[in-house]
């Protein structure tokens, strides 16, 4: 943060939210900064980074955010929870999934399991500690990002989302273990999709209302509107209305799983270590076990990476691809199959080439920057520029022919490939792009 006030920007920190920051004002917007690119942060309302604290997420344990995409408040999950234990994501819109990937592979955030699917529909088998459901909804609170235009939704578009809402809220419920938590959070104002769907599972399944107690501005939840009376424990939930923190406005409710019926399955029912091979790879454990030996020792021989640099994370094959995540336990063998697919664990960290030599990505390259050693070449902005837009760079003879890291400032910010014809960028396109506008500080790339 300090490089970013050394640029210009004014930062506020907000009492009771460690490593949140409030930007009062800056040289320009803060997603053309070559940290925002690097992955240091993300941008989002404040209001917004209320939701990760509040579910109360730690170190090591198993979280579910159901509805997760583009990923704020999972990569603040992340972040609470030191990148360790086991995050997984779900969301239903596989457009918004690619953003939600975006995000998670930019931060190299390695604790997620990222499913597409309906929450809804989400599969059972396994309990975690604490779960979020961000719900779809009728978005009142964004109204200051929508220039002051009220959305004018229906009493049928409302009386639908809020159908919805409940029945992600009661799956939720159903994946909580007993004495686990939840976070109900919305952007709207509307009773009828917060008071009203919290206030149903209140009297129909084994939940208990947590008060919150935010260290922010804030109002209770309702007990009343408009003639319908909520649950009175509803007091404990909080709304956030846009001139509490100069921001978005926000509902957030949160229970407490009670036992109950019996549990469907025991806590750890359900939960092992990842396989080598992915489920759906076909490789078996010794040919996804030797692979993995292989190509790891590849390359971090090729970047001088010392092995202790990956000590609490596994490796996990699949295809043309090994991914890098944290060590723990995953749930993918106890879910049935069903409408959902399983796309990524942690970082896509190795690929094959088409004749089946590995080569460490952009982002593992970044992930290991500072334990990188060998096969790597030192860029100034300037010829940085060049490389990706396109241009073969000179280099010195001693740089051995093939991958190459591309390091700026004591950085590394990707993948090269050193050929006969001189140095290339191997940034992928949209990533490039990208940290082009945040090398020259402008949108018109
Ligand atoms: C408010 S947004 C979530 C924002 C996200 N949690 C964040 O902090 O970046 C609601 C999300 O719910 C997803 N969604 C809508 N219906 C869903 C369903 N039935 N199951 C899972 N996700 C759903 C939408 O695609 C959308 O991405």
């Amino acid at each position: 943060m300090a490089r970013l006030e050394r640029a210009g920007f004014r930062l506020r920190t907000l009492d009771g939210m460690p490593s949140f920051f409030v930007v009062e004002d800056g040289p320009y917007p803060l997603s053309l900064t070559l940290e925002h690119w690097a992955g240091l942060f993300y941008v989002q309302q404040a209001s917004t980074g209320l939701a990760a604290p509040a579910l109360g997420a730690r170190p090591g344990e198993r979280v579910l955010d159901l509805c997760s995409s583009p990923g704020g408040k999972l990569t603040h999950l992340a972040e609470l929870m030191g990148d360790s234990g086991s995050l997984v994501a779900c969301d239903v819109d596989e457009k918004r999934i690619r953003g939600l990937l975006g995000n998670v592979y930019r931060l190299c955030v390695p604790n997620v399991l990222v499913v597409a699917g309906d929450g809804r529909a989400f599969p059972e088998g396994a309990l975690f500690d604490r779960v979020l459901v961000d719900a779809p909804c009728s978005g009142e609170g964004t109204i200051r990002r929508r220039s002051g235009d009220a959305q004018d939704h229906s009493k049928k578009f409302r009386a639908s989302v809020a159908h919805t809402q409940r029945a992600l809220l009661e799956k939720a419920i159903r994946l909580t273990r007993p004495g686990g938590t939840l976070l109900y959070v919305t952007c709207t104002f509307a009773p009828e999709e917060n008071e009203a769907v919290v206030s149903a599972v209140l009297e129909r399944l084994p939940v208990e209302i947590e008060p919150l107690d935010l260290a922010v501005p804030h109002a209770r939840g309702l007990t009343s509107f408009e003639g319908a009376v909520y649950h009175p424990s509803m007091v404990g939930a909080a709304r956030i209305y846009p001139h509490h923190l100069d921001s978005g406005g926000l509902f957030m409710a949160k229970l407490r799983r009670l036992e109950g019926d019996a549990p469907v399955v025991g806590r750890d029912a359900g939960w092992s270590p990842m396989s080598r091979a992915f489920p759906d790879d076909g490789r078996t454990e010794d040919e996804a076990d030797r692979l993995v030996s292989d190509a790891v020792a590849t390359v971090l021989s090729r970047h001088g990476i010392a092995p202790e640099t990956f000590e609490g994370y596994d490796w996990t094959v699949r295809a043309d691809t090994l991914w890098l995540h944290s060590r723990g336990e995953w749930p993918l063998p106890a879910w049935e199959p069903g409408r959902w697919r399983a796309i990524s664990v942690g970082l896509r960290a190795i690929e094959l080439d088409t004749s089946g030599r590995p080569r460490a990505t952009n982002d593992l390259l970044r992930f290991a920057s500072a334990a990188v050693r060998s096969a790597v070449v030192d860029v100034t902005e300037e010829r940085l520029l060049r490389l990706l837009s396109g241009e073969a760079e000179p280099v010195d003879e001693a740089t051995p022919y093939g991958p190459t890291a591309l390091r700026l400032d004591g950085e590394v910010v990707g993948r090269g490939a050193c050929k006969v014809a001189g140095l290339f960028s191997e940034v992928p396109k949209s990533r490039a792009v990208d940290l082009t506008r945040a090398l020259t500080r402008s949108e018109n790339v």
